[in-house]
């Protein structure tokens, strides 16, 4: 039987990572994966994570399953942190998933079971596994135009034009916030347009948020998903704790979807259900009980937020030297977008060669498209970095 398996193409992300372990040089630089390092190139503990799990580690006496979804204290903490008050909580349901990447996995196969002939539609560019993994549940894919890579910013008429394209029933993924790989974001009134658009030609949205409280602030980065839950009649979610609570490993994440109203919404559970229980059971529970810990604790919730600003606004300050150091190497202003993007990423708009030529030559890592982490960066290595892109011909 095994013989009959071909080579599978690499995961771009996941092969730079490993590309970049084995390079022995001391001083090379990694932009590549999504993962936030501080200034010493480490990914901390955040302080009220570790409380809680000396918390935690003290407090539980078993480790019997929990439900099938996951805990329900875990769906209302998490609800409340990505939807607000935005839609009734009798319209929700809710399933507890392997990390993020495991939520988006779940709501692809409630798609391909409640409405097989949708097409999905991605943003260009967007997450790789997101059309790899449509592919594999066997979902047809589109693409709508997102970025201009001339104004290094959302083209949102092409945009716009592109999903009148698309026929009622489909369904639209979006970045909540923190768009990967380019950091550029829809603006309040371009999430209001795009809010009458997909109400107007009856599409889906699906919302990936992965990076709540990267961007801007934590209730500003869900801005888009709640106003979509509170025009829409129908919202699909898939939300990551990894970033924010800087729990990779631990693969904590959530759908969450609202239905037109509570009868349905306990159909839709039911389905969501059946699909954790198919596809992998019980969810893993240690990071879902550390994330509710902080939630619901006020003195735990107050200094995760206060370090996730500190996180945040450590990004958006290395954006700016970024950006100043490339301003003086270039003696233009071209580079001025990395100041302006929000989140982890950017899209640099270097060509591949000039990708390779930065790794092979500077040990600089990033991905092939020029995607680069923000977070991978130091003040001191900036002006380095900025050397190196200028020198090939960036
Ligand atoms: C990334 O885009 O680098 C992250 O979302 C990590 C991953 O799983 O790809």
């Amino acid at each position: 039987m095994l013989e009959t398996i071909t080579p599978q193409p690499p995961d771009k992300i996941i092969q730079l990572s490993q590309m970049f372990r084995s390079d022995q040089r001391e001083n090379k630089i990694d932009l590549g994966v999504g993962v936030y390092k501080d200034v010493q190139g480490h990914t901390p503990i955040m302080r009220a994570v570790k409380a809680a799990e000396r918390r935690l580690w003290d407090e539980e006496t078993t480790k019997t399953y929990t439900a099938i979804v996951g805990d329900g204290g875990f769906h209302k903490a998490m609800g409340n942190l990505v939807l607000g008050d935005s839609a009734a909580a009798d319209r929700l349901s809710f399933a507890h998933t392997p990390g993020g990447t495991g939520a988006v996995r779940q709501i692809l196969e409630l798609i391909k079971t409640a409405a097989p002939d949708a097409t999905l539609w991605l943003s260009d560019p967007t997450w790789p596994n997101h059309p790899a993994m449509a592919n594999a549940v066997g979902i047809p894919v589109k693409t709508y135009a997102y970025f201009n890579s001339e104004t290094r910013s959302v083209q949102f008429d092409n945009m716009m034009a592109d999903l009148r394209m698309a026929e009622p029933g489909d369904v639209v993924l979006l970045h909540g916030c923190c768009h990967n790989p380019t950091g550029a974001n829809l603006n309040k009134a371009q999430w209001g347009g795009l809010a009458m658009l997909l109400k107007e030609r009856n599409l889906t949205p699906f919302v990936d948020i992965a990076y709540q409280g990267f961007g801007d602030g934590i209730d500003q980065d869900a801005y888009g998903v709640r106003l979509l839950a509170g025009k829409l009649p129908e919202l699909l979610i898939a939300a990551s704790c990894s970033k924010n609570f800087g729990i990779y490993r631990e693969r904590c994440g959530l759908v969450i979807t609202v239905s037109r109203d509570a009868g349905q919404a306990r159909l839709t559970q039911g389905m969501l259900s059946r699909l954790n229980r198919l596809n992998f059971s019980f969810p893993p529970d240690h990071g879902a009980r550390l994330v509710t810990m902080v939630l619901t604790d006020p003195a735990l919730c107050a200094d995760w937020q206060a370090e996730l600003k500190g996180i945040r606004d450590g990004m958006a300050g290395l954006r700016c030297l970024l950006a100043d150091a490339l301003r003086a190497e270039t003696g233009s202003d071209r580079y001025g977008f990395v100041a302006e993007h929000r989140g982890m990423f950017s899209r640099l708009g270097l060509t591949p060669e000039q990708v390779v030529t930065l790794r092979e030559d500077y040990g600089v890592y990033m991905i092939g498209d020029s995607r680069v982490n923000i977070a991978g960066l130091s003040p001191e290595r900036i002006k380095v970095l900025a050397r190196a892109i200028v020198a090939v011909g960036g």
